[in-house]
Formats: structure tokens, sequence, C-alpha cells
């Protein structure tokens, strides 16, 4: 990290004051997740997008539902100060004496008014003391082993705890819907062809039907299913080309065209992947005739090659797995070894999501 330049200090100085200053960068690195949630719990995205125009400070505090307002005025202040410098919000001048907090890409997506784009759900659960546990449990699971740090902190795998906790369940498969709506939209009207001549698809483990649900809409054409675990999928209604089957993946996959897994195989150490690998490619038909998995997850970037922001994202993602449910991000020389060793013949991988990709691996 570099330092403003002080001619007084001598080079050894310079160094270690440096490294003083990237430590603390590191150490504080918390302080912009947690400033972000507290804006999202406080509405200030929502409230700032209503007003329509430049929002000025004292105009959010009358907004916002502070009781103490001479303390909140301080407060919103360095918290909105925090969020301009992390890329949230811009200020522009509204005439001479004010200026105006308005809106960037990134918090249009955390709009608790636009449910079919906002990321809200998605930082909540990660963000949440129950997904926070695990990494104090980090270092204590690499020495020590278990299923998972989250199972070392509480007693059970992410998916039986969900079981069982209902309101966990709930924001979980929340979140997931919440990214999965993001990607749906983005599949839909960016890569249609990975869809077209297909006749039927199963999603497996595919939460509670937000990606099956834009498929089926968008190609009545294709019979979609959506195999997740009892508790994921209670409840939920299907329509004329979209169906819902309770059931654990490694067990029995139903037969379809494509298997869909999005965000499944990073859950999974190789073992597991193969042998659902191997149930996919039992379900579907040859090559010749159409069959294939689409995968939707991350390839880990060439450190020398991705811009450093896009690669460290997907480090933080890959850390999260591990402390989540001890899974792991892949390569693309991980990913090729995994499907070989499952039996596939070939791939073909589209970086079209962002930070994830699309691969369509055939048997
Ligand atoms: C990380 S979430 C991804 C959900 C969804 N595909 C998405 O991207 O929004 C993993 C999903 O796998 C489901 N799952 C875990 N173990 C399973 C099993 N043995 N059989 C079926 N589904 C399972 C979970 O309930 C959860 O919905």
């Amino acid at each position: 990290m570099a330092l403003p330049n002080n001619d007084n200090i001598e080079d050894k100085s310079r160094e270690v004051l440096a490294a003083q200053a990237h430590i603390w960068n590191h150490t504080f690195n918390f302080i912009s997740s947690m400033s972000l949630k507290c804006a999202i719990e406080l509405g200030i995205p929502d409230i700032i997008h209503s007003h329509g125009r430049p929002m000025t400070l004292s105009d959010l505090v009358n907004a916002l539902p502070i009781n103490v307002k001479s303390n909140g005025e301080d407060c919103i202040y360095r918290l909105m100060r925090m969020l301009i410098h992390a890329g949230f919000f811009i200020q522009t001048k509204i005439n001479e004496e004010e200026e105006g907090y308005l809106l960037t890409p990134s918090s249009r997506l955390l709009l608790k008014d636009e449910p079919d784009s906002s990321m809200i759900p998605f930082i909540q659960v990660v963000l949440d003391p129950i997904m926070m546990d695990p990494w104090h449990y980090l270092s204590q699971w690499i020495q020590n082993g278990g299923p998972s740090p989250f199972a070392t902190a509480h007693g059970k795998h992410i998916y039986e705890y969900a079981e069982k906790a209902p309101k966990f369940n709930r924001i979980f498969n929340e979140a997931m819907a919440s990214d999965a709506r993001l990607v749906a939209s983005m599949l839909i009207k960016n890569v249609k062809g990975i869809f077209e001549g297909l006749k039927s698809l199963v999603d497996v483990g595919g939460g509670t039907g937000s990606v099956a649900k834009a498929i089926a809409e968008a190609f009545p054409q294709i019979n979609c299913t959506v195999l997740d675990l009892p508790h994921v999928i209670e409840g939920l209604e299907g329509s004329k080309n979209l169906s819902f089957v309770g059931g654990d993946m490694f067990k029995s996959v139903p037969s379809a065209d494509a298997i869909l897994l999005k965000w499944i195989l990073d859950d999974w150490g190789n073992e597991d992947c193969i042998k659902l690998l191997n149930k996919c490619k039992e379900a579907i038909p040859s090559k010749e005739n159409g069959g294939k998995v689409i995968i939707i997850d991350i390839v880990i970037l060439d450190s020398q090659k991705g811009d450093d922001k896009s690669y460290e994202t997907q480090l933080y993602m890959d850390m999260l797995t591990m402390a989540v449910v001890s899974g792991k991000q892949k390569t693309e020389q991980e990913w090729a070894k995994l499907f070989y060793d499952a039996g596939f013949s070939d791939y073909k991988i589209h970086p079209i999501l962002g930070l994830t990709s699309v691969i369509e691996v055939y048997p």
C-alpha cells in the first residue's frame, strides 16, 4: 500500500509504515461489508431512489427511520462517505451550496422495491451471524478436520441445519433465489442458444425454482423439473411445463435432455462431484441425441490475466465455500479433470456471467 510521500522518512521506516497500513486495511475489510449491511437495513438505497433527484444529507436524515436526528446527521454523513468511497453512491452538486447523493449501478441492485433484481437477500444471508460464525472456526477446522467450519460451529452440515431451522432455511433459499433471478434474466437475454432444441431439463439442486421458472416461461416447449431437498421445495407449485420433485440428487436424478447444475458442484469434494456427475450422465441421452449437462459456476481466472478485483472476488467465493460447505471453486484445469474422470467426452466454457461461467458438458 502506497503512503503519502514524506521525504523526511527514511526508506526502511516508510516500508514498515506501508506494511502497517496494509495490515490495517485488511483487518478492517469487514467494515466495508458491515457498512453496506447497515445502509440496507436503514433502507438508504430505496429512499434515495424514490427521492428521484440528488438527495441532500438533511433530506436523507429526515427521511430515515432515525429517532435521534442530531446524532443521525453525523453518523449518516460518515456512513455515506464510506459507501461513496466503496462505489455504492455518488455525490453531485445541486447548486452553489448544496450537494446530493445519487445511486450507482451497484446500489441499484440493492432496492427492496425491485425484488426481481435485488441482491439484498444474498448480502443478508452471507453477513448473517449464522454464516459468520464458521469463520471463527476456520483455523480449528484446518487443524482438526471435520465436515466443514460451518459444521464445527453449528454441529451440522448447512443443509441439515437448514432443514431444522425454518427461518434460516427461508433466508438461505431467498438468497439463492435472488442470485438465480438475476442469472436467469442474463441467461435468457444473452445465451438463448444453450437451450435451443431441448425438450426437457432438470435443475438439480434448483432451490425454489427461479432459474427453472424463467426457462419454462421463455421456452414453453421445454418441460422443466426442479429437484431439491424436500424441505426446500415444500409447498411450491409448478405450472404447465414446470414441476418440483423432492429427493436426494446423490440417489437419483430424473431423466431429461439436459441437467442444469447451478452453484452445486462448488459445494462438494471431488468424490461427491464425480458421483453426482455420473448420476447426471445416466439421466441424459448421448451427445448425438442432444444430451448435455449445463453448469453455472465460477471458473477461477488465471491470476496473471484476470483483473485484480474479479480474481480477488473469486478467491473470496472460494474461501466462502470452504468455510460454509468445505467445497471449492475450480480452475479450468480442475473442471476438465473432473469432467473426464466422470466419463464425459468434451466441454465448452462460456464466460458470460461476470464472475461465473456457463459450462456445457457433453457425454
Ligand atoms: C448453493 S444452493 C444453489 C441453489 C440453486 N441452484 C441456485 O443457484 O440458486 C445448493 C442447493 O443444493 C440443494 N441440495 C443440497 N444437497 C442436496 C441433495 N442431496 N439433493 C438435492 N438437492 C440438494 C440445496 O438444498 C440448495 O438448494
